[in-house]
């Protein structure tokens, strides 16, 4: 490769991407809301997820109020629903009539049953980036669709999230082909 081929274009910001994008949910006035977060990240080897989340979403109030939430991965098939949820705020719309909604752990955290990867969360800290908020919540505990198992293990070929695009593309995306093969233990 000549030395031509490292020029670079530069861009404003953020180009970490693309990401899956994630339902939220807590509970607010007593009733199931989600919306739509692009920006997360696992981190601390996946023992926390750090939400960013404007201080104006309706969402907010009862993350802080129970200091608990949960994360839906969406498959693709729940486009529709998902884009409901990224458009209406809880203030307007019961964006909870739209799913089927279940409790683990933590009474508070509403997961959504149609998705096929959810996740409890207790919040351990939040972060005052205003007008945003990051949000950090220990993983309590993690469910899958048994259908999204091959073998025992998580296959997320069959989980099909939603992948989204920043860095001024903003559009979605599917899950490519697996281009490595891990061994497993048992191997
Ligand atoms: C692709 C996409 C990514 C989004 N990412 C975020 C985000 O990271 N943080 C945020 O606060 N809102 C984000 N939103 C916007 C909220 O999902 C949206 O404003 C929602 O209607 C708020 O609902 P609520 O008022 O019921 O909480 C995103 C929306 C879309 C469509």
């Amino acid at each position: 490769m000549g030395t031509k081929a490292l020029v670079k274009q530069e861009f404003e910001g953020n180009l970490l991407s693309p990401l899956p994008i994630v339902l939220v949910g807590a509970m607010v006035n007593n009733q199931p809301n989600y919306l739509v977060i692009g920006y997360s990240s696992p981190f601390d080897f996946g023992k926390y997820i750090f939400i960013s989340l404007y201080k104006k979403r309706y969402t907010r109030i009862g993350i802080h109020e129970n200091r608990t939430f949960s994360v839906n991965i969406p498959s693709e098939d729940l486009l529709a629903e998902t884009n409901i949820c990224g458009s209406k705020s809880g203030r307007d719309f019961n964006k909870g009539s739209l799913f089927d909604t279940f409790y683990g752990d933590l009474k508070t955290a509403p997961m959504i049953r149609q998705c096929p990867i959810n996740m409890e969360c207790e919040v351990t800290e939040i972060l005052d980036y205003n007008p945003n908020e990051g949000i950090i919540g220990r993983v309590v505990k993690s469910y899958a669709d048994p259908r999204c198992i091959t073998d025992g293990k998580l296959d997320w070929r069959k989980v099909h999230p939603i992948i989204w695009a920043t860095g001024g593309d903003f559009n979605y995306y599917r899950l490519g082909e697996r281009i490595s093969q891990k061994k497993s233990k048992t191997d």
